[in-house]
């Protein structure tokens, strides 16, 4: 792990350091990381958590520059354009990144070869278990994987099936959510498995002081992703950053679902014209259920559709009513634009502080 949060560095330049590092809590931060960060192949054990639209070359490559690591949002893409958003990145750095992939995405193990001709070290499954072969296929190109546990009992079982690290993430983040919150995950997953294989925790972590607490808890790093959309380096329209820097964390809310019969994934975003109208749809379709004028599949098809497309309309278009955007509870914390580098020095700045205050 290079000097980031040693005195000699806040001299070299990092000025964006509110004060000193205190040199014990630095040490202490540092220690802590280590393995987090060896793991990662980067300076600090901070992940920017990959956000589709958002988390594209310029954001990931600023993320790595600044000593955290960046992964790519793949997303919905097809191979060639993740062909094309690694090789830019790329030309933007020469630290490590990592590629997130949808484990639902139809050309999964295409998007795979694509990571494995350009020799990425790291690759993130999300959106639900690995397929078979998955794993296999991208430890055979050499690289990490990285998955989300929801449970103990799937974190073991991922675990066993030769995952290299996991992400565990609480519902107070931003995008798809599970039910549980990240303190009683945290609590629940990191003495039994923080042993076995890195952990990095996720969701609602917005200072410092949260870092240092799941790092003493055994977590090997974090990931936040709320925290770095207004990132001067973040291509989101500026109205999709001026509703992060207005809110506060109850603004940031979780879709629900209104019929049994119409599965709905929970989404954390800001309250909007869009959430509003959600719960209409999904009214008007349960009425047009029960009035026999649609068939089930339809009818879940039209609810499930009716997010198409919404988190780029909010953050490339700037539509922030009738788009959605997504956004953990820790939007709260988010004050203003700044370059990515500052916001890795506070956080660093802060976990340290919490640092030196403890015994060792
Ligand atoms: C705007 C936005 C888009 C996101 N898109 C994705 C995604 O495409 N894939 C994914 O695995 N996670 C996605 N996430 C979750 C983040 O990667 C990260 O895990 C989460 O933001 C961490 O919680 P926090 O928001 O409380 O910091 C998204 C989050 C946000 C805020």
């Amino acid at each position: 792990m290079a000097t980031i949060m040693t005195p000699s560095h806040v001299e070299a330049g990092a000025q964006a350091l509110p004060q000193p590092l205190p040199q014990a809590g630095g040490e202490r931060l540092q220690r802590r990381m280590a393995r987090g960060a060896a793991f990662l192949g980067s300076e600090v054990a901070i992940m920017a958590g990959a956000m589709s639209w958002v988390s594209e070359r310029n954001l990931v490559s600023a993320m790595s520059n600044a000593g955290g690591f960046g992964v790519i949002a793949c997303g919905a893409m097809t191979p060639e354009l993740l062909d094309a958003e690694i090789a830019a990145t790329k030309a933007l750095t020469t630290k490590p990144f990592g590629v997130n992939l949808i484990t639902m995405h139809p050309a999964l193990f295409d998007l795979i070869a694509v990571c494995a001709k350009h020799k990425v070290g790291h690759v993130v499954l999300a959106g639900g278990l690995p397929p078979k072969g998955s794993l296999e296929a991208i430890k055979e190109s050499g690289a990490r994987v990285i998955c989300f546990a929801p449970t103990l009992a799937l974190a073991k079982k991922l675990i066993r099936s030769g995952v290299d690290a996991l992400v565990i993430e609480g519902m107070e983040a931003g995008g798809h959510i599970g039910p549980v919150s990240t303190s009683v995950l945290a609590q629940e997953m990191l003495p039994e498995i923080a042993e076995l294989v890195p952990v990095f925790v996720a969701g609602g972590i917005g200072r410092g002081e949260a870092i240092a607490g799941y790092l003493d808890m055994g977590a090997a790093g974090v990931q936040l992703g709320t925290r770095f959309v207004c990132a001067t380096e973040s291509i989101a329209h500026a109205n999709f950053k001026r509703a992060f820097i207005r809110a506060s964390a109850r603004d940031a809310i979780a879709s629900v679902q209104i019929d049994p019969r119409l599965p709905v994934i929970p989404v954390r975003a800001l309250k909007n014209a869009a959430g509003e109208l959600f719960g209409a749809k999904q009214r008007e379709v349960a009425l047009l259920l029960d009035g026999g004028k649609v068939e089930m599949l339809e009818a879940q098809l039209q609810i499930e559709h009716y997010w198409a497309g919404a988190l780029r309309r909010a953050v490339i278009d700037g539509d922030v009513e009738h788009g959605s955007v997504m956004a953990g509870q820790s939007v709260g914390m988010v004050t203003k634009e700044e370059p990515i580098a500052e916001i890795i020095a506070a956080l660093i700045a802060e976990a340290a502080s919490a640092l030196e205050k403890r015994a060792a």
